[in-house]
């Protein structure tokens, strides 16, 4: 039975929902907008980067109520760049005690569901973790993220990849969902277009990298600067080293048993790609079908995409934005 405390509390918690709604309509009626890719909705700049209004009221809520414990490994990503491998490979590292290749929570579930999004579901449930997992993921810039991340001193995993596969693939992305909902997707030149002048999901592309990469290098101790390319060239290396960071250190024994290889096998492209959890047309809580997730996960895929002069575009670009930072795309 609910207790008088229990209204009351419930009268506040309503009250300041109003409030939080009210300033934040307020708040975003003053921001830059731009058409999104395929006119759908806007994108706001918020902070220097381009939201999707889905995303937005999310990240204004986990910056003001998010609380990050110690424990906590936060993987940060721009779109495409491999979020929902590196989500399965982290909770495969996390959970190797509990589960095994014929258990895990990730033959049965998309690893977006095993490692949420915070923007998405924490914002509102700040310590709240699923299944008690302490990891959670954000496509959140550096600059944008809650204080808590920073100062609670927990552990940050940044993934990116070469910016070119990254288009290539957030442009196929779009088209697949835009398609699926009957709106006219941008052609190629009109998304490069926009991507070039950093308007895309969470762009600029490279404010967003360069945020997590000079953070990494003032904090090398509390943030991990990934590379998709590396990664994939040898998983096994990359396993142990996330499991280090992350303070769940792979034993010798368990490196005996092969522990690590396993768990690449089973976050592979390969694998994740052919269950069918993942190859299917169910949409996760909005409008993305799971099969979406998993388009070739190769390297390089660009190049059956992009014309020379759009390659040479982008990387003029990329070595423009990157120059002086010791990063190199
Ligand atoms: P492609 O579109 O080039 O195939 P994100 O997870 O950040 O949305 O990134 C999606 C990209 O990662 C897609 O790239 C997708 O195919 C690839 N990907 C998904 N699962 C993967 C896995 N297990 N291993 C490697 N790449 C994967």
């Amino acid at each position: 039975m609910e207790s008088r405390l229990d209204f009351v509390s419930k009268d506040i918690e309503n009250e300041n929902e109003d409030e939080f709604e009210k300033s934040f309509k307020q708040m975003i009626s003053t921001l830059p907008k731009r058409k999104s890719w395929g006119n759908r909705e806007d994108y706001f700049q918020y902070q220097g980067f381009w939201l999707h209004p889905a995303f937005l009221k999310g990240v204004v809520s986990a910056q003001q109520r998010f609380h990050a414990q110690p424990t906590d490994t936060i993987l940060c990503s721009i779109p495409k760049t491999g979020t929902t491998w590196l989500k399965s490979l982290v909770f495969s590292i996390l959970t190797r005690t509990s589960f095994d290749d014929s258990t895990t929570p990730l033959l049965s579930k998309l690893p977006h569901e095993v490692v949420p999004f915070m923007e998405l579901y924490h914002a509102n449930f700040p310590t709240y973790r699923d299944m008690g997992i302490p990891v959670l993921a954000t496509h959140v810039p550096y600059s944008s993220l809650p204080t808590s991340i920073i100062d609670s001193g927990c552990r940050i995993v940044y993934i990116c990849r070469n910016p070119k596969d990254s288009f290539v693939s957030l442009y196929h992305f779009n088209d697949t969902i835009l398609k699926s909902q009957n709106v006219q997707p941008p052609d190629l030149d009109e998304a490069f277009e926009l991507f070039c002048e950093g308007v895309s999901v969470y762009g600029p592309y490279w404010d967003h990298v360069l945020g997590y990469w000079k953070a990494s290098l003032e904090h090398p101790n509390k943030i991990l600067f990934l590379r998709y390319e590396e990664m994939r060239e040898d998983t096994v290396l990359y396993v142990k080293k996330l499991a280090e960071f992350i303070g769940y250190p792979l034993s010798s024994e368990e490196q005996q048993r092969e522990v690590p290889e396993k768990i690449v096998k089973m976050c592979s492209f390969e694998n994740l790609s052919n269950l069918e959890v993942n190859k299917s047309e169910k949409v996760r809580g909005g409008v993305i079908q799971n099969k979406i997730y998993f388009r070739k996960g190769k390297v390089g895929d660009w190049k059956n995409c992009l014309t020379s002069e759009m390659a040479e575009r982008l990387d003029q670009i990329t070595h423009q934005k990157l120059s002086g930072s010791g990063l190199s795309l």
